[in-house]
């Protein structure tokens, strides 16, 4: 990566192949077929500590007893509790509960649209609030969990600073400039997709993965494996 942003070639590059990999291959989830910010923000949170799979058992029972930002707030602690019952980290649900109530109190029901205010409600951290607002309203706004973090740092940084936040910064950086304009909401979900199913932790699947070319750990990737296989 060039100082001071990406090579514009590069860039398009990763555009272009990511959404493509995107069309073919990406996952036909609940939460994307909403533009609720109420249910993506619910989906969001529990998807912060918890896998997809399990979330999907979990996620339309929690909607169908609370449709709305408003039937949440109104909802009795203990309730939301029993509501949130298998997903564990109850956290997660003490925090989407007073998120409704500030929502529904402070703001009339409307979800904050700027990022701002979208990371000072509770449990709503950087990568949360970029997801909400870039699923919930298009905004270009970028997002940085594990999986992201483990690609975006695979594939573009070659040599990873011994500071710990200055990587997280430059990814940051990196995640925000990657968004091609207008395309947020497919962008972000091709993202989270492609580090779930094909740039995974342990045995990334490197064989089918669309940017070995340039992908800086590639090689180191490919000299791992054969040492594991002796
Ligand atoms: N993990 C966090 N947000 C997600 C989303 N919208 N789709 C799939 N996995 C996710």
């Amino acid at each position: 990566m060039k100082q001071g942003g990406i090579d514009p070639g590069l860039k398009r590059l990763f555009q272009q192949r990511l959404l493509r990999w995107y069309r073919y291959h990406g996952r036909d989830l609940p939460w994307r077929k909403t533009q609720d910010p109420y249910h993506i923000l619910v989906s969001e949170v529990m998807l912060q500590q918890t896998q997809v799979d399990r979330v999907l058992g979990f996620y339309d029972r929690f909607l169908k007893r609370y449709p709305s930002v408003e039937e949440l707030a109104s909802a009795r602690r203990s309730q939301v509790r029993e509501a949130w019952d298998g997903l564990g980290y109850y956290a997660r649900a003490r925090n989407l509960h007073r998120t409704a109530r500030r929502v529904t109190h402070r703001h009339g029901g409307q979800f904050p649209r700027t990022y701002e205010e979208a990371q000072a409600l509770p449990g709503v951290g950087r990568s949360t609030a970029g997801a909400l607002l870039s699923f919930a309203f298009g905004t270009e706004t970028p997002i940085l969990d594990t999986n992201v973090k483990r690609l975006l740092s695979r594939i573009f940084i070659q040599r990873l600073s011994p500071r710990p936040a200055q990587t997280e910064r430059r990814l940051w950086r990196l995640s925000a400039d990657l968004i091609p304009k207008g395309k947020a909401w497919t962008f972000n979900q091709a993202l989270m997709d492609f580090g779930a199913l094909v740039c995974t932790a342990k045995n990334p699947r490197c064989s089918t993965c669309c940017f070995t070319d340039i992908c800086r750990a590639y090689p180191r990737l490919m000299r791992e494996r054969d040492r594991r296989r002796g």
